[in-house]
């Protein structure tokens, strides 16, 4: 199989692509990234010693390099990892998130159906289903999201099934609750508030601290979405959580009590705009197709606290951006309102 792993320099993306290369030793993989704040080539950084592996630089929403790459590599089957992920940053630039989230994904559904593609897999998330009071979201739930964020997603997440209803195509789905783990950029909750910690700066909790999500290790979600890509019928939906519901003042004392650091650290900051309360899945469908999590909460925590005590040169830089210090510009600003 020859596969397209749409911003595979990211998160996610990359930890993928490390298990596809192992799971799949037969297989060509393809990373296409933008390389945008959030992609960096050190996450490919084991990949780039596989030959079966290739990197291409470039936009998902440039249709004649999405053609080009296709066409070069005798591409079998897409899996789009490609977006604008922070609900932060849509909070203060939409229209990136537009651009990318709904006409990339959409570049990639046309290049499928041009080019007969046997697979297309769109990455979501839980957000676009919005907030829940209590039980979980099912696929068949209709969708309310309600940040620029997950709006986009959502849009993207209709493409594709627009495509399957019109066209046929071979699509999936995976929505999946909030990762953690390595590689993580220090801009999400659980890698900035390790980093602050580590580095004895504040943790910056947003209003009560008690909303809540549904934390999933990067290595589930991935081990998931590539059940799915085997198992999933086309034109289906298939949710992937780990059931751990936690809220944020929950994961802050679990990260603090991990690094030995006192709750004097914690400053209660005014709350994020238009914050949703409260994500979770039900995992009946997936889980009914034999598709199960392997990693408790607690020793993934202690993983991936672990891992950023011992990799500081692949997140230190990171914090010096023109986003991070804008970011702790207004947290410093809103703080002294
Ligand atoms: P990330 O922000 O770490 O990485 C996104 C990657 O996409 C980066 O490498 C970036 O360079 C690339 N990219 C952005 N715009 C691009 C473009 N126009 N063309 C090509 N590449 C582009 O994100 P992540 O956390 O790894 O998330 C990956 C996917 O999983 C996203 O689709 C996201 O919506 C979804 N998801 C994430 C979470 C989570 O908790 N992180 C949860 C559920 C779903
Ligand atoms: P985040 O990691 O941004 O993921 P999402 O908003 O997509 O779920 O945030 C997770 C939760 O943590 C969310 O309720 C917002 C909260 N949060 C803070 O309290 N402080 C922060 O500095 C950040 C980034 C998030």
């Amino acid at each position: 199989m020859r596969v397209l792993v749409t911003g595979g320099a990211g998160f996610i993306g990359s930890h993928y692509v490390d298990l596809r290369l192992k799971k799949h030793p037969q297989d060509q993989v393809v990373v296409l990234d933008k390389l945008t704040y959030a992609g960096n080539p050190a996450n490919l950084k084991d990949a780039k010693k596989n030959s079966h592996f290739t990197f291409v630089r470039g936009d998902i929403c440039n249709a004649k390099l999405v053609e080009r790459v296709i066409q070069q590599h005798g591409i079998d089957i897409i899996i789009n990892f490609a977006a604008e992920t922070h609900v932060d940053r849509s909070i203060l630039h939409p229209e990136d998130f537009a651009k990318t989230d709904v006409l990339g994904t959409q570049v990639l559904l046309e290049a499928v159906r041009k080019f007969k593609l046997k697979r297309f897999l769109q990455i979501s998330t839980d957000e676009v289903y919005g907030s829940i009071e209590k039980g979980g979201f099912r696929e068949t739930d209709p969708l309310k999201p309600s940040s620029p964020y997950s709006a986009s997603k959502a849009g993207g997440d209709l493409q594709v099934l627009a495509y399957r209803h019109t066209y046929n195509l071979p699509v999936l789905i995976t929505r999946s609750s909030n990762n953690f783990g390595p590689r993580q950029y220090p801009e999400k909750l659980i890698p900035l508030f390790v980093t602050n910690a580590i580095e004895d700066k504040p943790l910056p909790l947003y209003g009560d601290g008690l909303n809540t999500r549904d934390w999933i290790y990067v290595e589930d979600n991935c081990s998931g979405l590539d059940y799915v890509l085997e198992k999933g019928k086309p034109g289906e939906i298939y949710n992937i959580g780990a059931g751990n519901t936690k809220t944020n003042k929950e994961i802050t004392s679990a990260i603090l009590k991990l690094l030995k650091k006192p709750c004097s650290l914690i400053r209660r900051v005014p709350d994020r705009l238009g914050h949703d309360r409260r994500y979770a899945l039900n995992m009946k469908k997936t889980r009914d197709m034999g598709c199960q999590t392997q990693w408790a909460f607690t020793r993934a925590l202690q993983t991936t606290v672990q891992w950023y005590l011992d990799n500081p040169q692949w997140w230190q830089p990171l914090k010096t951006g023109e986003y991070m210090k804008y970011y702790k510009k207004q947290y410093v600003d809103r703080h002294r309102k």
